[in-house]
């Protein structure tokens, strides 16, 4: 049987969206077929670049069109709501980056409106093989009973004076954009949400520039994540156990220039070494377009959205939260 090959259009001309436009021109059964702009300039510059037939200008306009059946959304945060509604209407399937919006009402909101179509937040790692190795270690019980899990995920002051992550009304700040990886990392290896959270930031200009946090969780297990853009490159997790610890060094995306890697530490001091394959972004566009099923992605991404709502609110608050409290 000949798979049905999905017609793409990219919305924005932004840094991983040039990055990404590659990954979608080399998944099987895909097709990028317009590209969209605030400025046709840019959107020529785009399509020329990377052999796009058509150039739009204006985001509503690419999501008219009759030849496109997906959207892929690489927008500041802020955007993505309006937009993904949008999408919804005019009867396109939903990639969309993370952070998926910039609250869990929007958030919930995406969810509903997408009814006859499918919608995933492009949150890469969760696609790797190498993830589908952490589940099945956890499933079959390798690192005994969960007890402690930690992340740390930051980059020093990766941006341009201009950036959208320097800017409130854009949906800046490094809780949504870095914290969307470490909560949703402590989500993942729980299977769900704590049931209370204190969190604590540092902001400058209006956004937040670092944030650290405590969860608990069921079964007393907690978790420690600290994210920013004050602190050299960081991007790896611990999740320890009673009988071994399994620990990443780059679980949000892979280090360009080593194997894909992790290990796992067991108590009577021998390490296992392993090294995977597969590209993270090639892999998510697949799942996107051939699984049946999002709903457990869409349920990570919701629950992350739920975590980063408690974090805001005991950010707010200067204390601990709970999840009950919230839902009052
Ligand atoms: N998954 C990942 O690994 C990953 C990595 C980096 C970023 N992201 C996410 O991807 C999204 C975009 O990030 P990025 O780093 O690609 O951003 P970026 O380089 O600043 O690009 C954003 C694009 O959005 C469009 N845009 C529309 N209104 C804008 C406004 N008011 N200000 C600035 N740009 C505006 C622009 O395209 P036009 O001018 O062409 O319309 C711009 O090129 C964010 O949600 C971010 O968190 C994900």
């Amino acid at each position: 049987m000949t798979q049905k090959t999905v017609r793409f259009g990219v919305l924005g001309t932004g840094r991983i969206t040039r990055r990404l436009i590659a990954d979608l021109q080399s998944t099987d059964g895909v097709e990028v077929n317009a590209v969209a702009s605030r400025e046709m300039s840019r959107a020529r510059w785009c399509a020329d670049q990377h052999g796009i037939p058509v150039a739009i200008e204006g985001y509503e306009n690419l999501l008219k069109r009759e030849d496109v059946d997906a959207v892929y959304v690489a927008l500041p945060p802020a955007l993505h709501h309006t937009v993904a509604l949008s999408t919804a209407e005019n009867q396109k399937d939903l990639l969309c980056e993370k952070p998926l919006t910039v609250n869990l009402a929007q958030t919930e909101e995406i969810d509903k409106a997408f009814s006859k179509n499918r919608w995933l937040d492009a949150t890469g790692w969760l696609h790797h093989p190498r993830t589908k190795a952490f589940s099945s270690w956890l499933n079959k019980g390798s690192l005994g009973t969960i007890t402690h899990l930690s992340a740390a995920l930051s980059f020093h002051q990766p941006f341009v004076s201009d950036d959208h992550r320097l800017s409130v009304e854009l949906g800046g700040g490094c809780l949504l954009d870095l914290g969307w990886y470490v909560f949703g990392f402590t989500r993942f290896f729980c299977g769900k949400n704590p049931n209370a959270i204190y969190a604590d930031a540092i902001h400058e200009c209006g956004v937040s520039q670092r944030v650290n946090a405590m969860l608990w969780f069921d079964d007393q297990i907690t978790a420690t994540v600290s994210c920013g853009y004050d602190t050299a490159t960081r991007k790896w997790f611990e999740v320890a156990g009673s009988a071994a610890s399994l620990i990443c060094d780059d679980f949000t995306r892979p280090w360009h220039d080593r194997p894909t890697r992790c290990w796992i530490h067991e108590a009577s001091g021998q390490v296992q070494s392993h090294t995977f394959e597969g590209n993270q972004e090639r892999k998510m566009i697949e799942t996107f377009i051939r699984e049946q099923s999002l709903e457990r992605f869409q349920r990570q991404a919701i629950d992350t959205a739920r975590i980063i709502h408690a974090a805001t609110k005991s950010i707010e608050l200067g204390r601990k939260v709970s999840f009950t409290e919230l839902d009052k």
